[in-house]
């Protein structure tokens, strides 16, 4: 689908510096959605805004640390100026740990990891709701995890308890905003071959990465929510890949 005319769209990502909130801000840049780009690091947030050009999209670079109130205030009213109204929010940003367990973890790391995975996603569905309302109509697809699906011991207790999270913040939403025309994806993809494989105890090796998805696989996903005509709500959507570890 394209969206041009009365339709525009304006999507915003966070997490779009690399991995799936990169390869989501291509695809709906290809797609005709104007793309707001969030992360710290300017410099990834510039490839992705070249990489949304040149699949003839348009997108602004907002960088920002969603465990910000200001930053990602600041950068919400950036997007709006120079797109208008957000209609969509893909609220990929994530972190977790190499110590994950209750005998290593740090409860530094811990209450981060609940910063960016949890209360990061609440920061930047709070600065466009109101205007999702105003608009009577919003998408808002949330990153979460496979881990959020079904028990996953080695994912990480701060990582799987602020993914499971926000199966409660879709839920909530899809309760409480759907008369606004607001609609929410709680999205929990399996293992994905991207940057955040380092921050495992053991980093997969090559051969276990090609068993794994791509970003374009969830990519595909969060499209095909976003398309979906907007009387629809897809409440969860897990992907996985053909022999991810159960
Ligand atoms: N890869 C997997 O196997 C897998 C599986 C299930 C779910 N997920 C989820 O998918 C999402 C995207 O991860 P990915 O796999 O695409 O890995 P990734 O490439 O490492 O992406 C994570 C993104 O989060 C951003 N980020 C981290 N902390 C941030 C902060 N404080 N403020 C703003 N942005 C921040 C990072 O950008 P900066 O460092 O520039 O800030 C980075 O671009 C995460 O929520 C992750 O939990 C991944």
């Amino acid at each position: 689908m394209t969206v041009t005319g009365q339709d525009q769209r304006t999507l915003w990502v966070t997490g779009a510096g690399s991995g799936i909130g990169r390869a989501v801000a291509v695809s709906a840049g290809r797609s005709g959605y104007r793309v707001g780009v969030s992360g710290r690091r300017p410099d990834a947030l510039d490839e992705t805004v070249s990489l949304v050009e040149q699949s003839g999209g348009r997108a602004i670079a907002l960088p920002l640390d969603v465990r910000s109130d200001d930053e990602v205030r600041s950068g919400h009213a950036r997007l709006t100026e120079a797109f208008g109204p957000v209609t969509d929010l893909v609220a990929a940003a994530g972190l977790n740990a190499k110590r994950r367990y209750w005998r290593d973890q740090s409860r530094h790391e811990f209450e981060d990891i609940v910063q960016v995975n949890l209360m990061g996603s609440v920061r930047v569905i709070d600065a466009v709701l109101p205007g999702m309302r105003s608009g009577g109509r919003g998408t808002v697809v949330i990153v979460s995890s496979y881990a959020a699906w079904t028990a996953s011991p080695h994912a990480g207790v701060a990582y799987s308890a602020s993914k499971t999270a926000l199966s409660t913040l879709a839920l909530s939403l899809n309760a409480q905003e759907s008369s606004a025309g607001i609609r929410c994806t709680h999205l929990c993809p399996g293992e994905v071959d991207t940057d955040f494989l380092s921050l495992r105890p053991e980093v997969p090796d090559g051969d276990a990465r090609r068993r794994m998805l791509s970003p374009d696989d969830v990519a595909r996903s969060v499209q095909f929510v976003l398309d979906s005509p907007a009387h629809v709500t897809i409440d969860e959507l897990v992907i996985s890949p053909v022999p991810q570890k159960r």
